[in-house]
């Protein structure tokens, strides 16, 4: 059954190569789905060697995690490791990919830059996706010549086990460009669903609110166990907190940036969440001792 507002199969084009900008935790979980259920190359960039092999050592370990499970063979492990190669020079490495996407810092001068960037390498037709947490993508694609070829192609952690992809049309985003989405998403054994292209789309408006109220209650002197604790009988699959970790304070701090822009009455920016970030911090509790403790240095911010 074609999900609401696909366009027709039809019009779908085959996808023989993706490339991948950046090589960080998200582009590399991208990276290795692509390879994995497409079954062609893949090529991941980023600005320096070290992040490069970073990028393509993390693909290689989670293919001998999967490995272990039985849940690849040999084979294909083997297969798998030979269709995931790193890059530093797009221009070579993405000059036959028909569908390029993008996982780069979360700020929209970065993803215009990067996709001006593309629109001079890539083939014709090939497609211009964002893995954007937030930002628009009609606003994204604004500033390029063939701004019908950029869609959003919003993932959530980890990519390897959650389901959901929100596709995002943006104002100028062609048919052929949605129905290609909507049949690599099947191919990926993803759930696309269509979205608007509206502030943080619709599950991280959702989210934003939750994690926002809970950052909030911190904020108002809440101690953050007590407030990680106290929503546990919602039935969630992992605490708030715990999940404000998966997720990455930047992420979760910039996405909140941008709905308290857009909505201000309804978002606000907890003043902890933004120390956190301006820390460098990474996690909130420490695990050293077996169970989540909040980490002193974060306590100290507070
Ligand atoms: N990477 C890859 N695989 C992972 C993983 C990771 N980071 N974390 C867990 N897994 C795998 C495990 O290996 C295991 O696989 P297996 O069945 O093959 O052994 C499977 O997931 C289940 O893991 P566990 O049994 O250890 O744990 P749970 O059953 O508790 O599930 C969870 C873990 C799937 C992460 C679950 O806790 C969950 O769904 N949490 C909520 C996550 C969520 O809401 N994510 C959305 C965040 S929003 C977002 O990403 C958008 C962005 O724009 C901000």
């Amino acid at each position: 059954k074609r999900p609401a507002g696909a366009p027709d199969r039809n019009l779908a084009r085959p996808v023989t190569k993706v490339g991948v900008v950046g090589a960080g935790l998200m582009a590399s979980q991208l990276a290795l789905l692509f390879a994995r259920r497409l079954e062609v190359p893949v090529v991941l960039t980023d600005i320096d060697q070290e992040r490069v092999d970073k990028g393509v050592g993390y693909v290689h370990a989670e293919i001998d995690k999967l490995l272990l499970k039985g849940r690849v063979s040999n084979d294909k492990a083997n297969r798998l490791k030979g269709l995931v190669s790193g890059s530093l020079d797009k221009a070579v490495a993405f000059a036959d990919a028909d569908f390029v996407i993008e996982a780069v810092f979360e700020e929209m001068g970065v993803k215009q830059k990067v996709f001006a960037e593309l629109e001079q390498i890539v083939q014709p037709h090939t497609i211009l996706a964002t893995n954007t947490s937030s930002l628009s993508v009609t606003e994204m694609a604004s500033k390029l010549e063939h701004p019908e070829r950029v869609v959003g192609f919003h993932f959530f952690n980890p990519v390897a086990v959650l389901p959901l992809l929100e596709i995002v049309r943006g104002e100028k985003t062609d048919d052929a460009t949605l129905a290609t989405s909507f049949s690599v998403a099947r191919t990926l054994k993803k759930t696309a669903v269509l979205v608007k292209d509206a502030p943080a789309f619709v599950v991280n408006r959702v989210l934003t609110r939750f994690l926002g109220d809970v950052m909030a209650s911190i904020d108002e002197g809440t101690p953050v166990e007590v407030a990680d604790r106290a929503v546990a009988p919602l039935g969630l699959p992992m605490s708030p907190i715990v999940l404000l970790e998966l997720v990455g304070p930047a992420v979760a701090h910039h996405v909140s940036g941008t709905l308290h822009r857009a909505f201000p009455d309804r978002f606000r920016v907890s003043e902890n969440l933004g120390r956190i970030v301006e820390a460098g911090k990474r996690s909130i509790y420490t695990y050293d001792s077996g169970k989540p403790e909040v980490d002193p240095e974060v306590a100290a911010l507070f």
